[in-house]
C-alpha cells in the first residue's frame, strides 16, 4: 500500500535522468525516491518503439514493488512511446518529461520558431512538435536527432573538443533557421549545456524540461495530498541493470555528495 510518505520513482536509460532527479530533490528535498537508470540497455533512442516499451513497463513493474507513490519518465523516448503513442494503464500517477518543456518553450519564444534536439526515436515521434502544434498552430518546428550526444554525456565528455566537433556536426543545422528557442529533448542534453550554447550562442532560450517536470510533479502531489511529511528525512535509492560503480560517479557530480547506495539488479525478471 502507498501512502504520502512512499517514494517516487524515477527511471531513465542512464545518467539522464539524474538532471531530472536534480530538480526534484530540489523543489522537494524531503521526499523519499527511487531512481532506476537502465544502464545495461542504454540507448533507448535507437531502439524500436515495442522494445522501448517492454523496458519501460519492466522498469515500472520493478518500481512497484518498491511502492512508489508516483513516476516520473526523466526520459523523453520513453515518455513519448509511453505517455502519448500507447496507453499506460497504472493506478499510481506516471507523468513524462515531455509536456512541462513545450508549454515552457511555447511561453517563451517571440518569433514563434523553435528548435528541438532529441534522440533518433523521440524527433522520429514527432510528440514535441505536435504538442507545441496543438498549443499554437503558427509556430514552425525544427526537430534534429543527436544520436552521438548520449554516448558522449554518458563518457562523461561534456566539455572537450571532440564535445564541441559533434555539436558542430548536429547543430549547424539549426543556423541558418533563426530560432529564438531550443528544447533540450532529451534528459542527457542538460549535461552538454556549455558545448551547445557555446556553439549557438546567448541570444537562444534553452528549455530544460527538467525544472517544469519537478514543478509538474509537485502540483500533483499537493493537489492529491500526496506530499510527504514536512519532517521527513529524505532517502533516495539508487538502482541500475549494470555498472553500478560507473553510476555512483555520475550520481555524485549531478546531484552532490555521496549517493553510494547503488544496486545493480537484472531487470530482466521484471
Ligand atoms: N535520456 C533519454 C531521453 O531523454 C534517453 C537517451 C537514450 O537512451 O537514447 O530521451
Amino acid at each position: 500500500m502507498t501512502n504520502h510518505n512512499s517514494p517516487i520513482g524515477v527511471f531513465d536509460s542512464g545518467i539522464g535522468g539524474l538532471t531530472v532527479l536534480k530538480e526534484i530533490r530540489t523543489l522537494m528535498p524531503n521526499e523519499n525516491v527511487v531512481y532506476f537508470g537502465d544502464t545495461a540497455r542504454v540507448p533507448y533512442g535507437s531502439k524500436s518503439k515495442d522494445t522501448v516499451m517492454r523496458y519501460v513497463r519492466q522498469i515500472i513493474r520493478f518500481l512497484k514493488t518498491k511502492e512508489v507513490k508516483a513516476i516520473v519518465i526523466a526520459c523523453n523516448t520513453a515518455s513519448a512511446y509511453a505517455l502519448f503513442e500507447s496507453a499506460l494503464d497504472e493506478d499510481i500517477p506516471v507523468i513524462g518529461v515531455i509536456d512541462a518543456g513545450v508549454k515552457t518553450a511555447c511561453n517563451v519564444t517571440k518569433n514563434k520558431r523553435i528548435g528541438i534536439i532529441g534522440t533518433d526515436g523521440a524527433i522520429q515521434s514527432g510528440v514535441h512538435a505536435k504538442m507545441i502544434n496543438r498549443i499554437d498552430s503558427q509556430i514552425s518546428v525544427f526537430g534534429k536527432a543527436c544520436p552521438l550526444f548520449v554516448p558522449f554525456a554518458e563518457e562523461g565528455l561534456f566539455d572537450t573538443k571532440l564535445t564541441d566537433g559533434v555539436v558542430e556536426h548536429y547543430l549547424s543545422y539549426f543556423k541558418p533557421l533563426d530560432i529564438d528557442t531550443l528544447i533540450l529533448g532529451c534528459t542527457h542534453y542538460p549535461l552538454l549545456i556549455n558545448a551547445i550554447r557555446r556553439y549557438l550562442g546567448d541570444n537562444i532560450n534553452y528549455v530544460n524540461p527538467a525544472y517544469e517536470t519537478a514543478c509538474q510533479l509537485r502540483e500533483l502531489l499537493l493537489d492529491s495530498n500526496m506530499l510527504c511529511d514536512a519532517d521527513n528525512t529524505s532517502v533516495c535509492e539508487f538502482f541500475v541493470s549494470d555498472c553500478a560503480k560507473k553510476m555512483i560517479s555520475f550520481a555524485d557530480m549531478i546531484l552532490g555528495g555521496e549517493n553510494n547506495k547503488i544496486t545493480a539488479l537484472n531487470i530482466e525478471n521484471y
